[in-house]
C-alpha cells in the first residue's frame, strides 16, 4: 500500500524531515574540501597529455619554472615514487597505475606535470608553458562500435538459452547501445593535502573516505595511521568520487615536497579525463516468448569499452538473472579495448546501462505479441530469484506495476501509433520496471550520550549530498527516544569508527544494525552510571533501570518518567557514555545467500512530440519505487527526483564524444555536455510502497539513490515510438532519429 504522504507519523523514522545540515549549506558554512585554506597554501595545477597514445620523448619545463610565482615543477623525474595498491588489501581502485610512473600515455589527458605556484593563476599559465613532446605516437582507437570480441564470460546462465531461442514462437533480437557518460558532480574533485613531517592530513572529495586513506596510505608508502582523510560535505559524486584518481596522490607529493599545503582542484575539461566515466556499451538481447507472452529464453550479450589501463566492469547483466521468470537464460560479457581514459561506477552501474537494453527489449516483445507492456511484465513476474535459486527477502514489483499504471491513467493509453493528441502535441506513453541491489557494506559506529543532553554519532561514512546526516539522526532519535534536535551527527572523518562506503545506495541500510547496537551498549554504560547515582536512584541496580524517551527511570515505572538522561549523567559525574556498534556487511559476500535483496520499481513516462518544430519532450512521470522502509520520505524523494532528471538527460542529452584524431573528450565542459536543466524537468510523482525489509536490517531500510536511474530511458524510448514509431536503440534519443517519423 503507498505511504499516504498526508499522515505524518509521530515516529522521527518515516517522517518527512527537512536536512539537519540544511542551514549549514545555505549560509556557506558547510565546508567542501575545496573550501580548506592554510597559511602558506599552495596551488597545483596538472599538465595532461595531448596524444592519447604515445610516448613521453621530453618534457620542457624550463619556461614555465621562470614564470612568476612558480615553485616547483613535477615530472616522472622528480615527483618522487609511488606504489600500487594491492588488490588483496580490499582497498577499491579504478586506475591503479599512478601517475608519472612510466612514459606511456594511455589516454587523452593523462597527467604528465604538474605545476606547483603561489596561486592558481600562476600555476594554470605555468602549466601552459610546459612542453611535452611525443614518440610513437598512433592514431587512437576510440572506435564506438564495439565489435571483435566475443561475450564469453558468463554473469549467470540456464537450460539452453540458445535452444530455447531457436524453438521460440515469438523473437525479439535486437542490439541496444549506451554512449560513454561523464559524471557532472557540482563540485569538482579537489584535494588539498598536509604533511607534518610524519603524516598526511588530506582533505578529499570522497564518496569513501575509509578506502581513500587505505589506497592513499599504500600508494604514497606510509602507515594507513599516518593518513587522515576528511570529507565533511561532497557536492555530490555519483560514483565519480569513490575511488582515488591521480591528483590526490599529487596533491599528497607535493605538499610532502614541499612541505607545505597544496591545494589541487580538478578542472571541468580535467573531469571528462581524469576521474572515470561510465563507458560506452554495446548490447544483444534475445527474447523468445510463447505466443501467450510467457518467456522461454533471454540472452544478454554485452561488450563495454575499457580502457588500456584500469579492469574496471560495467556489469550490465546485473539484473538480467532475476528481474523476470524464464526456464533459460544466459547473460554474457567482454571488454574492447580502446585508447580511452579509465572508466569507473556511475550511479547504477551496470543496472542503468543493462535494463535501457532489457526493457526496450521487452517494450519490442510486447509490440510484437499485441499485448500491453504492464502485463507483459506482469505475466512474467517469477515466485523466485531463479538465477541463485533462492526466494526474494521483498519483491514488490507487480504491485509497482500496477499503482503505477493507475496513478499515471495507464488504462486510457491507446496503444496505436500517434494516437494520443493534445493540442498540436503527440503523447507518447512508455513503461519500464527497474531493480537495483540491496545489501550491506560493514559499518562501526560509536554513540555517546553527553552531559550536555546531546546525542553524538560518529562514523566514517560520509553525506555525499543525499540526506545521510539527517536519516542517521532519524534513526538515532528513533532508537534512543532522544528528540531529533538533539543529535549531532558526524561523518566524514577517518578519525572515526569505519564506516561504509557512500555507494551503491546502501549506507543507510548498512548503518542501522551497528548503531541499533552503539545504541544499546551506549544504553547500558547508562544505566550502569545511572545506578550509582545516588541523588537520583539510590543505588537501584542498572538491571530494574530503563532508558526510554530520553529519561531514565525504573522499570515498574511508565515510559518517559524518572529523570533526563543528562541530568543522571551530570549527577553521577560522568561526561558521557559511549557505545560501539559493528556489523558486518552482505555485499560480495561468499556464504551462500538465504535471500535474494534487491529494489524494484516502475517509471510510467509521457513524451510530448511536436512534429511542426521537431520538438521532445519528456512531460510527465510517475514512478513507483518498492525500497523497503522509507526513513526519509523528503530526502528519499529527492533522491528519485533527482535520479528522473538524470535519466531525462541519459534519454535524450547525455553523451561524451572522443575526437577520432586525437582522443580527447571533445565536448569535455557544461557547455557542450549537454545534461537535464530546470526547464527540462518533467512533472514528477513519485510513491514509495513501503514496505519494510527486515531481512536487510531490523529498520527494514534498502537503498534509494541509484534505482530511480535505472530503468528511466528504457521507458522515455518506449514512449518515444510509442509517439512516433519509431525505435531508438542508441542513446541519446536524437531529434535527428525522429524527422523520419510519419506520425504527423
Ligand atoms: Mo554509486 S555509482 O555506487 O556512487
Amino acid at each position: 500500500m503507498p505511504a499516504d504522504a498526508s499522515v505524518i507519523p509521530l515516529s522521527p523514522v518515516g517522517r518527512p524531515t527537512a536536512r539537519v545540515d540544511g542551514p549549514l549549506k545555505v549560509s556557506g558554512a558547510a565546508r567542501y574540501s575545496s573550501d580548506f585554506h592554510f597559511p602558506g597554501m599552495l596551488y597545483a595545477v596538472p599538465v595532461g597529455a595531448r596524444v592519447a597514445h604515445g610516448t613521453i620523448a621530453s618534457i620542457d619545463t624550463a619556461t614555465a619554472a621562470a614564470m612568476p610565482g612558480v615553485r616547483k615543477i613535477y615530472t616522472r623525474e622528480n615527483i618522487g615514487r609511488f606504489y600500487r595498491v594491492s588488490k588483496s588489501s580490499g582497498a577499491m581502485i579504478d586506475e591503479n597505475r599512478p601517475p608519472f610512473e612510466d612514459d606511456r600515455i594511455y589516454y587523452y589527458g593523462q597527467y604528465v606535470a604538474l605545476v606547483v605556484a603561489d596561486t592558481f593563476e600562476q600555476a594554470t599559465a605555468a602549466a601552459h608553458r610546459v612542453a611535452v613532446s611525443y614518440a610513437d605516437r598512433q592514431a587512437p582507437d576510440v572506435d564506438g562500435r564495439l565489435s571483435g570480441s566475443e561475450p564469453q564470460k558468463v554473469d549467470t546462465q540456464r537450460g539452453d538459452a540458445a535452444a530455447a531461442f531457436a524453438g521460440a514462437p515469438v523473437k525479439i533480437d535486437e542490439t541496444y547501445v549506451t554512449p560513454t557518460e561523464t559524471h557532472n558532480p557540482i563540485e569538482l574533485h579537489a584535494s588539498v593535502a598536509l604533511w607534518d613531517g610524519t603524516r598526511f592530513t588530506l582533505y578529499e572529495t570522497s564518496q569513501a573516505v575509509m578506502n581513500q586513506r587505505a589506497s592513499l596510505a599504500q600508494m604514497l608508502g606510509v602507515p594507513v595511521e599516518n593518513v587522515q582523510v576528511i570529507t565533511e560535505f561532497l557536492g555530490s559524486g555519483f560514483g565519480g568520487k569513490l575511488w582515488v584518481w591521480p591528483h590526490s596522490l599529487l596533491a599528497a607529493a607535493a605538499a610532502r615536497d614541499l612541505g607545505l599545503p597544496v591545494k589541487l582542484v580538478v578542472t571541468r575539461p580535467m573531469m571528462f579525463h581524469n576521474v572515470g566515466h561510465r563507458p560506452r556499451t554495446q548490447q544483444r538481447i534475445r527474447l523468445g516468448a510463447t505466443r501467450e507472452g510467457k518467456l522461454v529464453s533471454l540472452q544478454h550479450d554485452y561488450l563495454f569499452h575499457r580502457a588500456r589501463i584500469g579492469d574496471y566492469k560495467e556489469n550490465c547483466g546485473e539484473a538480467t538473472g532475476f528481474l523476470y521468470s524464464t526456464p533459460n537464460l544466459r547473460a554474457a560479457w567482454a571488454p574492447a579495448l580502446r585508447d580511452i581514459p579509465v572508466a569507473t561506477a556511475m550511479r547504477g552501474p551496470g543496472a542503468v546501462p543493462g535494463l535501457f537494453a532489457l526493457e526496450s527489449a521487452m517494450d519490442e516483445l510486447a509490440l510484437a505479441l499485441k499485448m500491453d507492456p504492464v502485463q507483459l511484465r506482469l505475466l512474467n513476474e517469477p515466485g523466485i530469484d531463479e538465477s541463485e535459486n533462492i526466494p526474494f527477502s521483498s519483491r514488490h514489483l507487480k504491485e509497482c506495476l500496477t499503482t503505477g499504471a493507475e496513478r499515471f491513467g495507464w488504462a486510457r493509453r491507446n496503444p496505436a501509433i500517434g494516437a494520443m493528441r493534445e493540442g498540436d502535441h503527440i503523447l507518447g506513453w512508455g513503461v519500464a520496471a527497474c531493480t537495483w541491489i540491496a545489501e550491506r557494506f560493514p559499518a562501526e559506529v560509536s554513540v555517546m550520550f553527553n552531559s550536555d543532553g546531546s546525542v553524538r554519532v560518529a562514523s566514517g561514512t560520509q553525506d555525499i549530498g543525499t540526506g545521510t546526516y539527517t536519516v542517521i539522526a532519524q534513526m538515532a532519535s528513533q532508537l534512543t527516544g532522544v528528540d531529533l534536535s538533539r543529535i549531532r551527527v558526524v561523518l566524514g572523518d577517518t578519525h572515526l569508527p569505519p564506516g561504509p562506503i557512500s555507494g551503491g545506495s546502501m549506507v543507510t541500510g548498512s548503518m542501522v544494525p551497528a548503531m541499533a547496537q552503539a545504541i544499546e551498549q551506549a544504553t547500558e554504560h547508562l544505566l550502569a552510571a545511572a545506578s550509582e547515582d545516588h541523588a537520583h536512584f539510590g543505588g537501584t541496580a542498572a538491571a530494574q533501570l530503563a532508558f526510554t524517551q530520553g529519561f531514565v527511570h525504573r522499570r515498574d515505572q511508565p515510559p518517559g518518567s524518572g529523570h533526563r538522561f543528562e541530568d543522571v549523567l551530570a549527577s553521577a559525574r560522568v561526561g558521557h557514555v559511549e557505545g560501539r556498534g559493528k556489523s558486518e556487511g552482505t555485499f560480495g559476500s561468499k556464504a551462500k545467500k538465504a535471500y535474494s535483496t534487491h529494489s524494484y520499481g516502475a517509471h510510467f513516462v509521457e513524451v510530448a512530440w511536436q512534429p511542426q518544430i521537431a520538438r521532445l519532450r519528456v512531460s510527465r512521470v510517475v514512478s513507483v519505487i518498492d525500497a523497503g522502509k522509507i526513513i526519509n520520505p523528503l530526502t528519499g524523494r529527492n533522491q528519485i527526483e533527482g535520479a528522473i532528471a538524470m535519466g531525462v538527460g541519459m534519454a535524450l542529452f547525455e553523451e561524451t564524444h572522443y575526437d577520432p584524431r586525437n582522443g580527447m573528450a571533445a565536448n569535455g565542459n557544461l557547455a557542450d555536455y549537454v545534461m537535464t536543466t530546470h526547464a527540462d524537468a518533467p512533472t514528477m510523482d513519485v510513491v514509495f510502497l513501503d514496505y519494510p525489509d527486515t531481512k536487510l536490517n531490523q529498520m527494514g531500510a534498502r537503498g534509494i539513490g541509484e534505482i530511480g536511474l535505472a530503468g528511466f530511458a528504457a521507458a522515455t524510448a518506449s514512449a518515444v515510438h510509442h509517439a512516433t514509431g519509431i525505435r531508438v536503440r542508441e542513446l541519446p534519443i536524437r531529434i535527428e532519429d525522429l524527422l523520419a517519423s510519419k506520425v504527423a
